[in-house]
């Protein structure tokens, strides 16, 4: 009577990265069954999830916390409506009715099997001993059940409450799983998940984030002006864009599956602030519009335009998953017009046209390979785009970032670097300051000796990559493994 959760669920009930839960899976450490894991499996490997009254409280503060946060950030977000929370309790509210009529049915066969042993074992007096074994093991089978439903309890609770608090999305037919939390958009939860969901105004006019329900109820949190025809609506077509996922969902929705399938744009967005960092660096903060934000792959480059004044080919130094908010990095010695006025006439709410994305040099999410980050010097804006999508989409467990700069003030994000290895149990860090010694040669002897395994992604200059590349590969590393910055 155990129940099958996804492995995403499993993962966030034992409070595990996904990434190491696929892992033990691989490792036959934990059994699964068609992409799902079982409930009592779980409780037994991790007995000691707690999940008291107080930790209920805690998650519901957290959520609230979160949704206010995301308030703040201009993002409105709440916590699950009434309407949602009553459909989430009736669903579970009918389980509960359906599994207690099943353990009724239970209870009673065993009363009846009790009484036809107990009938057989005085008819039957050559058999008696061996039907005596049989009662005695079922007794001690009936009463194991209620210390399993101890041991099971943490988890249990901590299920259900996820399951009253966010629904969970997947998504056909590629598998992708993630959580609607509160009164979130469909879409805009698949996005902040890193996911690669087609759309275009976010805001219900253009279509293009049609998905068709396969299982699982939805609520429109916003009218649309897009319409969908009769056959559309029968088959069960929604727009992500402006709808919430009331229960679990399966969605049959397009994804962006390489770089081919994102569109060029041509965005006016925003100057939101400068931002010193270490040394000669600055950030550049963008904002689009809401309904009309950029559509990339993190380690993809745009054309930022300044109008009138000069254009530059940068490569967007954020994650993918909030694709209202862009960062790029300025190296503030290099003496070009477009340089030169970003750091000195430059401002908050100044217009910034935004072209593109471009380039191949993106996240093969789809091979849980450990995976080993190269920056040479500035190279570190896509780097930081591709660990930030690798860390949210959870696509392996086992990351190491190299950063090789000259000097060690050039590492101008180095606690930022720092956080994440404090912050991910099995996300290595190695800063390396090169001096006058050659970088790629302390890069290879920095590396363990066998990485066959591993996918490496190299961002720098056309020599560092291509040196790098040479040296990997005379390593045994196989060129399909090794990703770059250039074509
Ligand atoms: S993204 Fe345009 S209608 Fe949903």
């Amino acid at each position: 009577m155990s129940r099958l959760v996804t492995v995403s669920r499993a993962a966030k009930l034992a409070g595990i990265s996904r990434g190491n839960l696929q892992r033990q899976i691989r490792e036959g450490a934990i059994t699964s069954f068609e992409g799902m894991v079982d409930l009592e499996q779980l409780a037994q490997k991790y007995p000691s999830v707690n999940f008291e009254a107080d930790s209920l409280l805690e998650k519901l503060e957290q959520i609230i916390e979160n949704a206010s946060l995301r308030a703040r950030s201009g993002k409105t977000t709440t916590p699950p409506d009434m309407e949602t929370l009553a459909a989430r309790v009736n669903i579970l509210n009918d389980e509960l009715v359906e599994t207690k009529l099943e353990i009724s049915i239970f209870y009673n066969i065993f009363d009846k099997l009790k009484s036809k042993l107990k009938t057989l074992a005085s008819s039957e007096p050559e058999a008696a001993k061996a039907i005596r074994d049989l009662q005695s093991w079922l007794l001690t089978e009936i009463d194991t059940i209620s210390e399993k439903k101890f041991e099971q309890y943490p988890i249990l609770a901590t299920d259900t409450f996820l399951r009253i608090m966010a629904a969970q999305v997947r998504l056909e037919p590629t598998g992708h799983e993630f959580f609607v939390e509160g009164s979130d958009s469909i879409l805009e939860s698949g996005l902040s998940s890193g996911l690669a969901l087609n759309y275009g105004c976010s805001n219900g006019n253009c279509g293009k984030c049609k998905a068709k329900i396969i299982s699982g109820e939805v609520k429109k949190i916003r009218n649309h002006d897009y319409v969908l025809n009769e056959k559309e609506k029968i088959q069960g077509y929604i727009l992500t864009c402006s709808n919430t996922a009331v229960t679990d969902l399966i969605l049959e929705a397009d994804e962006a599956g390489s770089e081919k399938d994102i569109p060029e744009q041509s965005i006016t967005a925003w100057v939101r602030k400068l931002v010193p960092l270490k040394s000669h660096m600055l950030t550049l903060h963008v904002k689009t519009p809401r309904t009309q934000r950029l559509r990339f792959l993190a380690g993809q480059y745009v054309n930022v335009e300044i109008p009138g004044v000069a254009s530059k080919k940068l490569h967007v130094a954020s994650c993918p998953c909030d694709d209202m908010n862009l960062q790029f990095h300025i190296d503030s010695r290099c003496d070009d017009v477009f340089t030169n006025y970003i750091t000195t006439k430059l401002k908050p709410n100044d217009a910034i046209e935004i072209e593109g994305p471009a380039g191949h040099f993106v996240l093969h999410e789809d091979q849980p390979n450990p995976i080993v980050f190269i920056a040479f010097n500035n190279g570190f804006a896509p780097i930081k785009s591709l660990v930030e999508h690798a860390m949210t989409l959870d696509v392996t467990e086992d990351m190491q970032l190299h950063w090789l700069v000259p000097k060690e003030e050039d590492l101008y994000m180095h606690n930022h670097c720092r956080s994440w290895a404090d912050a991910f149990d099995r996300f290595a860090y190695q800063p390396v300051s090169y001096g006058n010694n050659d970088p790629v040669q302390l890069l290879i002897e920095s590396l363990k000796d066998n990485m066959s395994e591993h996918h490496f992604y190299i961002a720098g200059t056309d020599s560092q990559i291509s040196k790098t590349k040479n040296a990997l590969q005379a390593q045994g590393i196989p060129d399909e493994s090794i990703f770059t910055e250039t074509a």
